[in-house]
């Protein structure tokens, strides 16, 4: 997302820091849903935050999930999709990354940069995918289907990843897959994306995955997999947002249910949803948009593009990407500032799964790039 320049949060990055300039700049950004007694009540500890993470040139990187306040603590830069701060994860100089997403994305960072100190805000955040597909069940598969190209998603543990041959995020899957060599593939953990993509390469490729053929379990994101397509119909009727529309679109997130994403005018990763949205405003051909995706993404879109009417639904909040606060990034800071031990939030890897985790996911940075 952020193919548009946000100046202002890049602003309150950079110039003299003061609670006023903080709450200036606050109020300038006009989020839609950051109220200004939201402004006046942490207006304080986002200077705080601001003020260290400059002290100890922190890099922080702020997935699309995040909520606004937590999200524009990032630059422009350090803001993205799980494939744009894994990029960016590579590049970075500083000696301190603080990852405001959840623990899975914080692992890459460190696979990259084994010797950085990487921080999360809350290691106790989860991900229904990561969670619910470990080592042991990439190894069933691959019994399964001896010779064939593992794919594994982002959305899993460095455990994981080591026993794959290449890793892929939801704005490069598809490309990823036709690199690779042969005309099979097998995708895991995710059942969804997993359909989705047999889909996408229908006719070039075969993907085995979870549960295809096999009785093996897989795992499904429990925030997307809400979405139905009776939802999507009755979005579409209420928000008044027909299928084709040339100025009404409707979005959806490569983890939603296939016949969700069949139903959506575009679908993407988040980013990727959100240069489509760049796009159309820079055309003039964006009147009205809902998206199938996590909520705080639509909030964070909505400020990026205030001339687009949002339609939102609020019950879709990821409560593992929700447990990274404010006050919990502040937390780490201080923590970092008083040369605290910083071991409850620092995101440690065993050297040899480091070692093995790294290969699939150098191996799709090559292929992004
Ligand atoms: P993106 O890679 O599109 O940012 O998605 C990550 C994620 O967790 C979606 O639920
Ligand atoms: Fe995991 Fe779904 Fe949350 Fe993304 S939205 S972090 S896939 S549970």
């Amino acid at each position: 997302m952020n193919s548009q320049p946000t100046v202002s949060q890049d602003n309150m990055n950079s110039t003299e820091l003061s609670i006023e300039s903080v709450k200036k700049e606050l109020y300038k950004r006009n989020h839609p849903s950051v109220t200004p007694i939201d402004i006046e009540a942490h207006a304080e500890t986002v200077y705080q935050i601001l003020k260290l993470k400059k002290k100890h040139n922190v890099v922080m990187l702020g997935h699309n999930y995040m909520e606004p306040l937590v999200f524009g603590l990032s630059t422009k830069n350090e803001q993205g999709d799980s494939l744009a701060l894994s990029m960016h994860a590579a590049k970075t100089d500083a000696p301190y990354i603080l990852f405001n997403g959840v623990p899975f994305m914080a692992e890459t960072a460190k696979i990259l940069n084994p010797s950085k100190t990487v921080l999360a805000a809350d290691k106790t955040a989860g991900c229904s995918l990561a969670d619910n597909f470990g080592a042991e069940e990439v190894r069933k598969l691959k019994a399964l289907y001896p010779g064939v190209p593992v794919m594994i998603y982002i959305n899993s543990y460095a455990d994981a990843k080591a026993e794959s041959d290449i890793c892929c995020t939801s704005a490069n899957a598809a490309h990823i897959a036709r690199e690779m060599p042969g005309d099979e593939i097998l995708f895991v953990p995710d059942i969804f994306f997993a359909e989705n993509l047999e889909e996408e390469l229908r006719g070039t490729k075969t993907v085995f995955f979870p549960g295809k053929g096999n009785r093996e379990k897989g795992a499904v994101c429990e925030v997307h997999e809400k979405f139905l397509l009776s939802d999507l119909l009755a979005i579409r009727g209420s928000f008044d947002i027909p299928k084709g529309h040339p100025t009404r679109v409707l979005y959806a997130h490569w983890e939603c249910r296939p016949e969700v994403l069949q139903e959506a005018d575009f679908y993407g990763s988040t980013s990727q949803i959100g240069q489509d949205i760049a796009k159309r405003v820079e055309e003039d051909r964006l009147e009205r948009a809902f998206v199938a995706s996590e909520c705080e993404l639509t909030s964070n879109l909505g400020q990026e593009f205030p001339t687009v009417q949002f339609s939102t639904a609020c019950s879709v909040r990821c409560s593992h990407m929700a447990k990274v606060t404010l006050d919990k990034v502040l937390n780490v800071l201080q923590a970092l500032d008083k040369g605290d031990d910083l071991s409850p939030h620092e995101v440690t890897l065993m050297p040899e799964v480091i070692e093995r985790a790294r290969t699939p996911i150098e191996r799709m940075l090559e292929l992004s790039a």
